[in-house]
């Protein structure tokens, strides 16, 4: 019996990781590559495509032929066409995961307008159902082939302040993860679900308003400490690893939910 089944699984797989430029993307990336698999990154800004990918093969240069990135702008109402051009770049593949988003959009709900809910579901769901329709078509009918795509702590545990609109996509990606792993079948869909993580999203509140933020959540969850994009790398990876799961969430929260 090999030594390293385990370690191996997902040596030669190639991964498409949609908003992968960001805080978590980028470990998840790393995390892949460090486990021998191929990454395709995309996100809408070519420039920041190229930056990734450049500071990725710094990071790990034994592995410059298995990083490459693409921009795809999906706030465009041109997203479907975007989409479909950017797998007819990216080709065959044997995972995507989804966690594009845009600037959080923390709004109170006396704030909220058509417009504004319409912009906030276009990268966060509606482009998330496009590219598992299009990517499909690009994967094995294969239970080892599977979406990942990226929901939020807030869709179970609400809190105060502005969240409705990211706790009801956040519940409709968990709904959606579940409803895709049948209609996709083989092909496995699940969710994860981060609680806080020390990462850019955060960046609007500015570096005191995240400070005071971050200090108050950390002082009432139980591991007393904000989630790292390390750890939720690892959620990710045992989605992509497990071959038996499919239609569930897998929480990385800091043990938001016993609060
Ligand atoms: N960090 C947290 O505490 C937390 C908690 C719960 C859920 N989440 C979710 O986890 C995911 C990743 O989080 P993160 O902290 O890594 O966020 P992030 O740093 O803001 O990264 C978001 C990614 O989405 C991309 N993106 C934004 N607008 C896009 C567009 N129009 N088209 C294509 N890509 C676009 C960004 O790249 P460009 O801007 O260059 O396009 C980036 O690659 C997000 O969906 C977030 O909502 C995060």
């Amino acid at each position: 019996m090999s030594s390293a089944r385990f370690v191996n699984k997902l040596s030669g797989q190639r991964v498409l990781l949609v908003g992968g430029t960001g805080g978590v993307g980028i470990s998840v990336a790393q995390a892949l590559l460090e486990y021998g698999a191929s990454i395709v990154l995309s996100s809408s800004r070519e420039a920041k495509v190229n930056a990734v990918c450049a500071q990725l093969i710094g990071d790990y240069p034994e592995a410059k032929d298995r990083v490459s990135g693409f921009a795809c702008d999906l706030a465009s109402p041109n997203v479907e066409a975007n989409i479909e051009e950017l797998f007819k770049k990216v080709g065959e593949i044997n995972h995507i995961v989804y966690m594009a988003g845009d600037r959080l959009p923390m709004i109170p709900l006396g704030e909220v307008t058509l417009e504004k809910w319409q912009k906030c579901n276009q990268v966060r769901t509606i482009a998330a159902i496009l590219v598992a329709k299009i990517g499909t078509e690009y994967m094995k009918q294969d239970r080892h082939s599977s979406i990942v795509l990226t929901g939020g702590s807030i869709s179970e545990k609400p809190i105060a302040g502005g969240w409705a609109m990211l706790a009801l996509i956040g519940a409709g990606l968990n709904g959606l993860a579940r409803q895709l792993a049948f209609d996709l079948a083989p092909i496995r869909v699940n969710c994860v679900a981060p609680g806080i993580i020390e990462k850019d999203l955060w960046q609007g509140m500015g570096e005191e308003g995240k400070k005071a933020f971050f200090a108050a959540h950390e002082s009432k969850i139980p591991t007393g400490k904000v989630g790292q994009p390390e750890d939720l790398a690892e959620a990710y990876l045992y989605c992509l690893r497990d071959a038996n799961a499919t239609g569930i969430v897998v929480n990385s929260n800091s043990g938001t939910f016993l609060m």
